[in-house]
């Protein structure tokens, strides 16, 4: 009898445990994604841009993707130890729903912003910038950016990105047009179908030194940072690439790459 009671007490242990485990284990593999070790098991990273945003991707005469970002891209794959693989994507909006799975992380001059930070996790930020406005030679007399906002005016932005929601803001009287990449922004303000275009920073200053008659206004319209965006569950990937941003800063080759690809850029005022 007491062999039994035995018998039955172990028995139930063991189904118990058996079960605990088996919620565990189908929980873990099915809600917390793994990113960190499965880079490192498949021995590749696979990165997320959109290329044609000067100095951080665009390709070049070889038609190779080269700039800040990529750069950025390279140590991380050194660092991680794999190989680096770029996926470019025409559309800026579609590199957030290519987080589902094509690509690990987006290093794409993603501003940081809360309503993206619904559907992805950001790093800690790796530049600060913000949104200006150039003007073609149609409109070199405006100084200010409130006088672009008139009717008549025609203001480009790029679909989906930041441009896009503070041109909205802003801009309440002037036409809002959307160009779906920024090489269309610029042929828009090129062929002067559009006054103005509004857009980051250091794309606007890489503009106006290729376009000496265009004018970059003064004033900066929002003040943003980017980061590199990962998607969401995945706290310990997080965390590594936040230690990533720190390294690279503390290591001087964060400031070696600053010099290489932001040195050079400046706006000579217009006459
Ligand atoms: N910083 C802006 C944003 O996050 C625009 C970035 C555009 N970047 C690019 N690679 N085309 O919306």
């Amino acid at each position: 009898m007491r062999k039994n009671m035995k018998i039955a007490v172990v028995l139930l242990l063991t189904v118990i445990a058996a079960g605990w485990c088996g919620t565990s284990r189908s929980q873990t593999s099915q809600t917390v994604p793994q990113l960190l070790s499965n880079i490192r098991s498949m021995g590749k990273i696979r990165v997320g841009l959109s290329s044609g945003f000067k100095p951080f991707e665009y390709k070049n005469e070889s038609g190779e993707i080269i700039g800040f970002d990529v750069d950025i891209a390279k140590e991380l794959a050194n660092a991680l130890k794999v190989e680096l693989v770029i996926k470019d994507y025409g559309k800026y909006e579609d590199l957030v729903s290519a987080l589902g799975g094509e690509i690990d992380l987006v290093i794409s001059g993603m501003t940081r912003t809360l309503d993206r930070a619904f559907l992805v996790n950001f790093t800690d930020p790796y530049f600060t910038t913000g949104l200006m406005v150039i003007v073609n030679e149609k409109n070199t007399k405006i100084d200010n950016w409130r006088q672009l906002n008139a009717p008549g005016k025609k203001i480009v932005s790029v679909e989906g990105t930041t441009g896009q929601d503070v041109a909205d803001k802003k801009f309440d009287k002037a036409k809002i047009i959307r160009a779906a990449s920024d090489a269309e922004a610029v042929q828009m303000l090129t062929r002067k179908d559009v006054d103005a275009f509004i857009y980051d920073k250091p794309f606007i200053e890489s503009l106006c030194m290729t376009h000496p008659n265009w004018k970059v206004l003064q004033q900066q319209l929002s003040y943003e940072v980017y980061s590199i965006a990962v998607p969401k569950g995945d706290m310990e990937f997080l965390v590594w690439l936040n230690y990533f941003i720190s390294d690279l800063k503390l290591s001087g080759k964060y400031d070696e790459l600053y010099t290489k690809w932001f040195s050079g850029l400046y706006c000579p005022p217009v006459k």
